[in-house]
């Protein structure tokens, strides 16, 4: 089982951003909606598009190059049949760790 690594203080990812970091090699965007953290793969599963440059509605963030929409808690997308690595991703004190 992968550890946790710290990947930004809380404050960097303010409520309603997105913040792109690199966890054990992989690529992650890590999501704070209201309060809680998602992490997923940022790159789209679509073409690679920038998941951490998309916007988000509820737990939902829809890719900035065409359009496709994914699921922060599982990865899946919405209208494909297709889906993006989720990790596990938690806060402790000031800090947000993720495991990947
Ligand atoms: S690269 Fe994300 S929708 Fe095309």
């Amino acid at each position: 089982m992968s550890e946790f690594v710290k990947v930004a203080k809380a404050s960097e990812v303010p409520q309603g951003s997105a913040k792109s970091v690199e966890v054990s090699g992989h690529k992650v965007a890590v999501f704070n909606v209201g309060g809680t953290f998602y992490a997923l793969a940022s790159a789209c599963a679509h073409r690679g598009g920038p998941l951490a440059e998309g916007d988000v509605d509820g737990t939902t963030v829809t890719c900035p190059w065409h359009g496709w929409s994914f699921d922060l808690k599982t990865g899946a997308a919405t209208h494909q049949a297709a889906s993006v690595p989720t990790f596990a991703v938690k806060v402790e004190g000031e800090d947000v760790l993720v495991s990947a």
